[in-house]
């Protein structure tokens, strides 16, 4: 399980890295491979990805908040410029969705967008949901307790993250499995390797996810409702509304950003639990130690490993100089195994006392919906665990061969 791929090639003296994204025996179990990189070599060029990465805790720390860094580039300067190819047309309507996401934005277009969203996901609002999403969590779990046994991604982690986030929305239950499906083809656009065929399903998920919630728009137009879309359109930020393009944009994001991580880390926190050995039951046994255990899960085992960023001008970190519109990756799963930060940084140690996890970033970009996800994690995993006593891994789970994501193609669980 932790062996290193065959492919891993670390060459300490020039700092290249030979690693192929798509081996198994690497996104299959990548922990040992960042332990690996961390020894010989925590910054690299990766040879397959044509670019520096940082696996350091204080460099990805650092580089999330650096202001020298961006997570666009085209607010100050030009695609002529840097001498960047031209959008492409077969993604007119990815990239049309993407123009306002709060993901791939930068002040002052980010403050003004993230400003009008963030009130709706400051902790004090969430904290009311919890009682929802207990009792979804209740519910579905109603539905295969007597079986004896369940595929946990299909009959609980898919569902919990799109149902709240649809509904502080204001989008229908009933849509959840069609959000789903526009979902996984729209993030498909941010794998490694992906073909032209995933291209061709990202856009066609994104042209129909935007129809949609253009309908949505009109109809809140005309009939405000308390929910998060009515107050998008009608909130003011310095005097302008959102237009309909940010409004969509904002939308889109939300959902996607909104479960995508989080089934997957629903997944991998059961699986994390369960693979540990420990007892369920000290684990959950009040809110100190579940937000503990849920925070060491998201430690080791993050849903989203690699956030990248523009260079905003010619700049040197840690002997690599970049240039202006040269792109970094920062792979927090790997800063979260720091061994300068972490005791033993690849076991499951829930009491432990370090350094925060990075698993939602940091600085201007850190996860807006961070307390929704962490009510979310907290609230549910502990009535998995109460309500089926006895569970256990019942086949051996496989992971997605979507790096930079991580997450599980199934979970089989039995009690
Ligand atoms: C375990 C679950 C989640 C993880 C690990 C996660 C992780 C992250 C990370 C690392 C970033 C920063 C990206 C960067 O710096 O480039 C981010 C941004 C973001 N996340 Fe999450 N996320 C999760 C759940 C959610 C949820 C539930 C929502 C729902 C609203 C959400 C919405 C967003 C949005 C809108 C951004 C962009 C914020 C900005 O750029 O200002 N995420 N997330």
């Amino acid at each position: 399980m932790n062996s290193l791929p065959n492919v891993l090639r670390i060459d300490p003296a020039s700092r290249r890295v030979f690693l192929d994204a798509r081996d198994p025996a690497f996104y299959g179990a990548p922990n040992a491979t960042y332990a690996a990189l961390h020894e010989h070599c925590p910054t690299f060029y990766w040879e397959e990805q044509k670019q520096w990465f940082f696996t350091g805790y204080d460099q990805v720390n650092m580089l999330l908040r650096d202001r020298r860094f961006g997570r666009q580039i085209l607010h100050i300067t030009s695609r002529e410029e840097l001498g960047l190819p031209e959008p492409e047309a077969h993604l007119q309507n990815f990239d049309l969705a993407e123009r306002h996401s709060l993901l791939e934005i930068e002040p002052p277009e980010h403050t003004r967008l993230r400003t009008l969203v963030n009130r709706a996901f400051v902790s004090r609002h969430i904290e009311r949901l919890r009682p929802e999403i207990a009792a979804l969590a209740e519910r579905l779990i109603d539905g295969f307790e007597r079986d004896g046994k369940t595929e946990l991604l299909s009959s609980f982690a898919d569902i919990i993250p799109v149902t709240l986030i649809g509904r502080m929305i204001g989008i229908p239950d009933e849509m959840g499995p069609q959000l789903l499906a526009w979902s996984h083809d729209y993030v498909g656009m941010y794998m490694f390797k992906r073909s032209r065929a995933d291209e061709d399903a990202a856009d066609r998920a994104a042209q129909e996810f935007a129809a949609y919630v253009r309908g949505l728009i009109t109809e809140r137009r005309r009939e405000p409702r308390d929910d998060l879309l009515s107050h998008m359109i009608h909130t003011e930020h310095k005097g302008q509304l959102l237009t309909e393009d940010e409004l969509v944009s904002t939308t889109i994001v939300l959902l996607n950003a909104g479960h995508e991580a989080t089934v997957h880390q629903i997944g991998n926190s059961v699986r994390v639990i369960l693979d540990s050995g420990l007892d369920p039951a000290a684990l959950f046994r009040d809110e100190a130690t579940t937000e503990r255990t849920v925070e060491e899960t998201l430690r080791i085992c993050a849903p989203v490993h690699i956030f990248q960023r523009y260079a905003l001008e010619d700049v040197e970190i840690d002997g690599v100089s970049l240039k202006r519109g040269d792109k970094v990756s920062l792979i927090l799963a790997a800063a979260n195994l720091d061994p300068t930060k972490f005791t033993a940084p690849l076991e499951f140690q829930p009491d432990r006392q370090e350094a925060p996890n990075l698993s939602f970033g940091a600085g201007i970009h850190f996860c807006i919906g961070a307390p929704l996800a962490r009510l979310e994690l907290n609230t549910a995993l502990p009535i998995l665990f109460r309500r089926l006593p006895g569970l256990r891994i019942a086949d051996i789970p496989r992971v997605k061969d979507v790096y930079h994501f991580h997450g599980l193609e199934r979970l089989d669980l039995a009690w």
